[in-house]
């Protein structure tokens, strides 16, 4: 009997109407369009606005497309498992918030934070799910508010991040398509060079703990930006070479949206051309674990049945991987 592979069969995706360009971002702090599109590759991001809007608005929006999109009943579905650094609240899980909105009330559902690394990691366990045999639907989401948690008067960090959720349905497949490999690590070591201090149970929400700004995302840039640049580039590589794929059997290269300049490095390790890379850091900026979701929502319909995908992903933590995934449909 073939093994029971996890195939992709659907993508939804949700952004938010705003867009916050690098102009507008020029009234605010002391930058320049030039300066962002230039060392990010960034031109504009979108931001929910509004009162009492958390990041399950996008995450609802994103799954209610999936689902209408695959024609599937929210019933059959086991399992939602939301990637986010911004969840709505501590507790309870922001997957529980959307399941039920969405009518799953058969599904169990939790979050995963890996930061930028989410979707790939919870797209490993989901997959793990299905290649078990246990359970036939998982929806894996990928999506962050990082508007919630940006400090608008910090030029470093207010630049790179937008807001925006992605998803995917994950179902069996006795073909070769789907979830095929993977590759995940982290490094606690990371935490000195990114994070968020406030907020949580070592230092839980005061007003000295406001007052000191640490309630927003800190970030060594230039640091981070050097592990990023070797740790995707090398796990991608090793991915791709345990797997047979030369760059020519690679129709894309999926990478997490940070810097257009890490993405360019990670390609061009791989060998891959412009032209195979999906981009959309333009148009929306680093949405977190919402980035890689949102690329495979963007190019969908330039997807064939047959394409070998390589994800790849590095952020806070440090958290970082690549994911080798085989599409199992043509739009
Ligand atoms: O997704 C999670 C993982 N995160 C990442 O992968 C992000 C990795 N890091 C990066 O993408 C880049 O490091 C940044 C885009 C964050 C920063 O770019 P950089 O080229 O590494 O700049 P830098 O931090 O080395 O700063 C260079 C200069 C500094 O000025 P001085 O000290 O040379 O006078 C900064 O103050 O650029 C200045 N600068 C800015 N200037 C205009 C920093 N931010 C800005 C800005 N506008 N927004």
């Amino acid at each position: 009997m073939n093994k029971i592979r996890a195939a992709i069969t659907g993508v939804g995706g949700y952004v938010p109407e705003y867009i916050l360009t690098n102009k507008e971002l020029e009234t605010m702090v002391e930058t320049s369009d030039d300066w962002i599109t230039s060392r990010t590759g960034i031109k504009e991001r979108r931001i929910l606005k509004g009162e009492n809007q958390g990041v399950s608005v996008m995450g609802i929006a994103a799954v209610k497309e999936l689902l209408a999109k695959t024609k599937t009943d929210p019933k059959e579905i086991d399992c939602i498992i939301f990637a986010t650094v911004t969840a709505d609240m501590t507790f309870p899980a922001t997957a529980n918030i959307v399941a039920t909105a969405v009518g799953a009330t058969n599904a169990f559902s939790y979050d995963m934070g890996a930061a930028c690394s989410g979707f790939i990691f919870a797209l490993t366990t989901g997959a793990s799910y299905i290649q078990s045999g246990m359970y036939k639907k998982v929806i894996v989401i990928g999506g962050d508010k990082m508007s919630s948690i940006l400090d608008y008067t910090d030029r470093t960090t207010c630049i790179i991040f937008g807001d925006g959720a992605g998803c995917v349905l994950l179902e069996p497949s006795t073909e070769e398509v789907g979830v095929m490999d993977s590759i995940l690590r982290s490094d606690g070591g990371g935490e000195s060079y990114l994070h968020m201090k406030g907020g949580g149970s070592r230092i839980p929400a005061s007003h000295e703990s406001v007052d000191a700004r640490q309630h927003y995302v800190y970030q060594e840039g230039a640091a981070v930006f050097k592990f990023a640049v070797t740790n995707m580039a090398d796990v991608s590589a090793q991915l791709a070479e345990r797997n047979q794929l030369t760059k020519e059997k690679i129709q894309w290269l999926v990478p997490h949206q940070a810097n257009k300049r890490i993405i360019d490095a990670t390609a061009n390790r791989v060998g891959i051309s412009e032209d195979k890379v999906m981009m959309n850091i333009e148009r929306y900026g680093n949405t977190t674990a919402g980035t890689i979701p949102l690329l495979l929502w963007d190019y969908e319909k330039r997807l064939m049945k047959g394409d070998n995908l390589v994800l790849a992903a590095f952020g806070g933590g440090f958290t970082w991987g690549a994911v080798y995934v085989k599409w199992a449909y043509n739009s």
